[in-house]
């Protein structure tokens, strides 16, 4: 990664466009970080028009190198049209001859996508016959590569020997092949390009600069727990798990080994990160203790619920049987967050959420010191724009030296970014919200 690179405007939040946009913001980690994008001649290389336009969109300047077989597949215009900058196609161009010394020197990140079997061929054994082989040897920035080909050659023993080099590689960075559908008329296997979001975040990763959360164990909680009433129904909440999905991404993008342990809520699962799905608080429960050991960081994002009925029924209660009313016992379930604090590590850092309808921050400061936090962050119960299920949140961040932050509306992304920064502080040893 090159020095001199503007890192420190790139981390802080909100440095460029619009921070309540949705998926795409502009800015955390990538602002202003040079990435070379790599495409080889696959069918996939239409996939990598969207890498481009959305590293371009997350504030990255983004230069295309097109191999001569990629021209085949996709148009040097269609690049162009998404990055705003010309795609580099010869390495014997006049004007060009220390072009490919340049480009490889300045990458922050050098990104193949699609990577083909002959491009693995070719990496593997330093080959530099072409503009993208000679970025490669010229260039010591971090390689994310994106294999994608046919089933059968994906499985070819060549194929194999030459991605355990390159996953060997200092340096090198693998995402995917992911399992799917495949060209026309070839069925479905390993062997399909990655999502182009997961590629935009392993680059996000490779290029951010290492902080404190670089090999950490980050635990997060999130979304709902359901407690089953029968065999149909259960007891559950609006909580939409975007929050803890957001901090978990941030986390593994600031180079965390991170656990998300999800009620259900959001489909997707951010890249990188292991994801364990429960139901209920006492599954969530178990999950926990099992991983908060070994974390140095645990963020309590989950809305677990604070009861459960006491004796779910197994079949379905039917309306007949009911008589016109049903009366639920409900018990206590254990609080996740206050038993985790008892179980970390000395120096790890616990970080809960409170979510109220009224007086918010006095209550969040009051769970903060009950439940053992280090940090709690106090959101808004009812806001349209906050909270629960919405994509934006305005949120206090409040330590237990009695320090508060208040934030304004900002994406949860953004929030979460935020949210790093503190623990990340503490986990240096200072102390700044
Ligand atoms: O008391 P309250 O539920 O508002 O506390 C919120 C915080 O406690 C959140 O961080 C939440 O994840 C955590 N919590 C928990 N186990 C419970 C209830 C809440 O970990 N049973």
């Amino acid at each position: 990664m090159s020095p001199g690179s503007p890192a420190e405007d790139a981390r802080e939040p909100g440095a460029a466009g619009d921070r309540l946009a949705g998926a795409l913001e502009p800015g955390l980690p990538w602002l202003g970080r040079r990435v070379v994008l790599g495409v080889c001649g696959g069918i996939a290389a239409y996939k990598s028009i969207q890498v481009a336009r959305d590293l371009t969109l997350h504030g990255a300047a983004v230069d295309v190198v097109l191999t001569s077989a990629a021209r085949r597949f996709v148009a040097p215009l269609a690049f162009e049209g998404v990055t705003g900058r010309g795609p580099l196609i010869d390495l014997f161009a006049v004007g060009g001859a220390a072009l490919h010394v340049a480009l490889g020197r300045d990458a922050d990140c050098v990104c193949v996508a699609p990577a083909t079997a002959d491009f693995l061929a070719r990496s593997a054994s330093g080959r530099a016959g072409d503009l993208l082989g000679t970025v490669l040897t010229a260039s010591d920035a971090p390689v994310v590569f994106a294999p994608a080909m046919n089933d059968r050659m994906f499985a070819h023993p060549r194929t194999r020997a030459n991605l355990a080099l390159l996953d060997a590689a200092p340096g090198h960075y693998r995402v995917g092949p992911a399992t799917g559908r495949l060209a026309a008329g070839e069925g479905s296997g390993p062997g399909r390009m990655a999502d182009p979001s997961a590629i935009v975040d392993a680059v996000g990763r490779a290029v951010h600069p290492c902080g404190t959360l670089s090999g950490a164990r980050v635990l997060v909680t999130s979304g709902p727990t359901r407690e089953p009433l029968d065999a149909v129904r259960f007891v559950g909440n609006r909580s939409s798990g975007k929050m803890g999905y957001a901090l978990a991404r941030a986390a593994w993008l600031r180079g965390a080994e991170v656990t998300l342990v999800t009620g259900p809520g959001v489909e997707a699962a951010p890249f990188g990160v292991d994801v364990v799905r429960v139901e209920t608080a006492l599954d969530m429960r178990d999950a926990v203790v099992e991983a908060v050991g070994d974390a140095d960081v645990a963020v309590h994002a989950a809305a677990v619920g604070d009861f459960r009925p006491a004796s779910p029924r197994k079949d379905k209660l039917k309306r007949e049987s009911a008589g016109g009313e049903v009366a639920v016992r409900m018990v206590e379930n254990p609080d996740i967050a206050a038993e985790s604090a008892t179980r970390m590590k000395p120096n790890a850092v616990s970080v809960g959420f409170a979510l109220e309808t009224t007086d918010l921050v006095e209550r969040a400061a009051g769970k903060l010191a009950a439940k053992g936090f280090d940090l709690i962050v106090a959101n808004p119960a009812g806001a349209p724009d906050a909270g629960f299920e919405a994509d934006t949140n305005r949120v206090t961040i409040l330590d237990r030296e009695g320090r508060r932050k208040a934030l304004p509306l900002m994406a949860k992304f953004t929030v979460a970014w935020e949210i790093f920064n503190a623990v990340e502080e503490r986990l240096r040893g200072g102390v700044r919200v």
